[in-house]
């Protein structure tokens, strides 16, 4: 991993053990991504190591992909193994109600279609993700486009009375593309009431592949904040 600058590198790292620690020999378990979701999988590699534990991994992305290697879990696919026992992933925003915007990283639509597999979904994240409503302090929604749809889906966000980019590469020149060949439109809706409604009509929109919205998918969060771990969890039906 590159060396670490970020100020919250410590309450990510605590609340990456916490939740590594909901893995069970035999899981199948999926790897999320993101700088926080990189603690939990190398923790992860750790315990493997260590307690000879038997598990395979599925990864959400490129970087969780070599990420895995790095640390040697070994690898499966979805294809192999379409129910995940756990998942572990990182977040952009997450409310008391476990209500979550992700895809900071590019990585949502791979995220949402591990997080709908698996049996247990954990999220990690520092205190700073922490919010009372989705799109609080100008964060935007993540929506992976098709190239071909891209204008169209602009201008459908605009009538949703949202204000979409393209969002640009880092380390080349133009859009940033995604892990399934896609672009991104970083989405600002303002504070969302009601995040359930507006993802569906996203989601409608021709050409939408997936949205950042991650609703109804989480069943616990760990938070690292300054003097320890927040706990939020809900009971499914
Ligand atoms: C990746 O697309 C995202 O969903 C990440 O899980 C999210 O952006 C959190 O990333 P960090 O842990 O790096 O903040």
């Amino acid at each position: 991993m590159k060396p670490n600058t970020d100020p919250n590198q410590e309450m990510k790292q605590n609340a990456a053990f916490e939740a590594v620690k909901h893995v069970k020999n035999g899981d199948i378990v999926g790897l999320g991504s993101g700088s926080t979701a990189a603690y939990a999988i190398k923790a992860i590699g750790e315990r493997v190591k260590k307690e000879n534990l038997h598990i395979m991994g599925i990864p959400t992305s490129y970087q969780a992909f070599q990420l895995a290697v790095t640390y040697s879990i070994p690898i499966t696919t979805l294809d192999e193994h379409p129910q995940i026992n756990i998942t572990i992933d990182g977040t952009d925003q997450v409310t008391p109600e476990l209500k979550l915007i992700k895809g900071m990283g590019a990585a949502l639509a791979r995220e949402k279609i591990v997080a709908a597999a698996s049996q247990l979904n954990v999220i990690i994240a520092d205190e700073q993700k922490k919010v009372r409503l989705l799109g609080e302090k100008g964060q935007a929604v993540p929506v992976e486009v098709l190239p071909f749809a891209t204008a169209l889906a602009k201008q459908k966000i605009a009538m949703l009375g949202g204000t979409a980019l393209v969002r640009e590469g880092k380390g080349k020149l133009g859009p940033t593309i995604t892990d399934n060949g896609n672009f991104i439109l970083d989405c600002l809706f303002g504070e969302i009431n009601e995040p359930e409604t507006l993802e569906i009509k996203v989601k409608m929109i021709p050409g939408v592949v997936e949205t950042g919205f991650f609703i109804g998918l989480t069943d616990i969060v760990y938070i690292g904040v300054k003097d320890g771990i927040e706990k939020i969890e809900r009971l499914r039906k």
